[in-house]
């Protein structure tokens, strides 16, 4: 969803976090889930859910975060640095001064939680409407431990979030927690966070301690996500894992929506689309911007990276493509290898254990067994025999070879390119071809086969004697 955006939303997104938990050198929120960057998720959902603006709070590895954040999202955030990390409240003060002052209201999010829905968000921004200063989104879990605790009084009003460390054995018991997303009067949280103290547990500086100021000016409310999925804080690599298997499942279900069939196992990344009709089986992987045409089938254990699939096409199982294109009713595999700026047009086949790289297959030319084309342009209806070479690169330099339209090649040959072999020409079993062979000629390059009548019983027998007098001593 993408709600119209307003200037008068903005938001900030918590990342300055090393995340020693993952047990990395790179910063947590780089880290992936279907193909992209944790931190674009949050940063997705605030946009989509109206934020005119984002400023990501960056510190451990900043360079590497805010070079990523200018690739992927340009203009539309900015980043905010936090020298040392001492806590939420603190990351919140880092940020105020990048603020767009004429934003009325702060959505805060943390860029370790991939799961937020944009319309619950939006509820959150809308709840604040009422009048409160602070507007937070909680969850209920059967297992609180680690997360916030909201408590409410005897009317059922927040008047405070409670950590874990600081949390009384009574606290601890209860199950609404806090999902570490609010919206605040963007005054209200200038004013709040520069009066925070760092005296809890930890000794930081936390946001949370806003929601007890907010109760007492203003007001706090509050919106209980529906599902604990907004709760996924990813912390360590087994909830990194968790997490892009709850968007994986999202992913599919939005393409089977929209009339494709896709099995439990296949993974397709955010980025890809599938067409109505198309089939994506079993533990078929699709990555970047691959697009899977109507009516085209994926077969089992196929992995496209980057890949154009048009309609009606056929990728037979366990095929690897990657930056290349598929013509409509082509059909590749199985075990079919398209290395980057392959392109199989219209009608084509490859078939298994061929291997192409920078080469066109043009309108119904097949490639069956057992080759590897690269650099090469194979003429519309041209036949690629078994065992075919095209002998590309001499140690220095690639080279390109020509096929002729309905040429055909026979099985074992090397092309030694540069090579042009004419239209419909015909090269011959095994043949080494090195000269362009023209239009409607044979190349052949064989040598005359020998028959010797009787040979073979008397090789045996002289093999025979010879081991006979030289016994093996085991
Ligand atoms: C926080 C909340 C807790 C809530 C939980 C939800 C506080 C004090 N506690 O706890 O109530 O239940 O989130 O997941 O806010 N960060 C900075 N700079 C810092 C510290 C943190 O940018 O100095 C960033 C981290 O990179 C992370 C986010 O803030 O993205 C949350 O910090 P984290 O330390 O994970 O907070 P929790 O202990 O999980
Ligand atoms: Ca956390």
């Amino acid at each position: 969803m993408t709600t119209q955006a307003s200037p008068s939303l903005t938001a900030i997104v918590l990342a300055a976090g090393q995340g020693t938990r993952m047990k990395s050198t790179k910063p947590k929120v780089l880290h992936t889930l279907c193909g992209r960057p944790m931190v674009d998720y949050a940063i997705e959902a605030a946009l989509a859910a109206g934020c005119g603006d984002v400023v990501v709070v960056v510190g451990y590895g900043r360079d590497e975060l805010a070079a990523h954040l200018t690739k992927a999202f340009g203009d539309r955030v900015r980043t905010a640095v936090q020298e040392a990390q001492r806590g939420t409240g603190d990351a919140v003060r880092s940020a105020l001064p990048a603020l767009d002052p004429a934003a009325e209201r702060v959505l805060v999010l943390c860029g370790d939680t991939p799961l937020l829905d944009p319309a619950e968000l939006v509820r959150l921004a809308g709840s604040i409407e009422g009048g409160a200063s602070v507007a937070m989104l909680t969850a209920m879990t059967e297992d609180p431990t680690g997360y916030g605790r909201v408590l409410r009084d005897a009317d059922g009003n927040i008047f405070a979030v409670r950590e874990q460390r600081d949390a009384t054995e009574e606290e601890r018991r209860v199950r609404e927690v806090n999902t570490g997303v609010y919206v605040a009067r963007s005054g209200f949280l200038r004013e709040s966070v520069a009066g925070l103290l760092p005296n809890n547990a930890q000794g930081e500086l936390y946001l949370t301690d806003i929601v007890a100021v907010a109760s007492k000016a203003g007001g706090v409310a509050s919106v209980r996500a529906e599902s604990a999925a907004a709760l996924v804080g990813v912390n360590d690599r087994a909830q990194l894992a968790a997490a892009e298997d709850i968007l994986y499942g999202r992913i599919a279900d939005r393409i089977r929506r929209a009339g494709a069939t896709v099995r439990a196992t296949a993974r397709i990344d955010a980025t890809v689309v599938v067409e109505a009709d198309a089939v994506i089986e079993h533990y078929v992987v699709l990555r970047g911007k691959t697009r899977i045409g109507a009516n085209a089938r994926i077969d089992v254990g196929s992995v496209l990276t980057d890949v154009e699939v048009a309609p009606s096409a056929l990728v037979k199982p366990y095929s690897i493509a990657s930056d290349s294109t598929i013509g409509e009713n082509a059909q590749i595999g199985p075990f079919s290898h398209l290395r980057p700026e392959s392109r199989v047009e219209a009608e084509a086949h490859i078939g298994n254990f061929v291997e192409t790289k920078k080469t066109v297959v043009r309108r119904g030319a097949k490639a069956n067994h057992l080759a590897y084309l690269g650099d090469g342009d194979i003429g519309e209806g041209a036949n690629i025999g078994a065992g075919t070479i095209f002998c590309n690169y001499d140690g220095f330099k690639k080279h390109r070879t020509e096929i002729g339209a309905g040429a055909f090649v026979g099985s074992d040959s090397q092309i030694i390119a540069p090579v042009r072999i004419g239209v419909g020409a015909y090269v011959g079993t095994g043949t080494t071809v090195t000269r362009d062979v023209p239009d409607d000629a044979l190349a052949i390059s064989r040598v005359k086969q020998e028959n010797k009548e009787g040979y073979a019983s008397r090789l045996k027998a002289r093999l025979k004697a010879g081991a006979a007098k030289k016994p093996s001593d085991g």
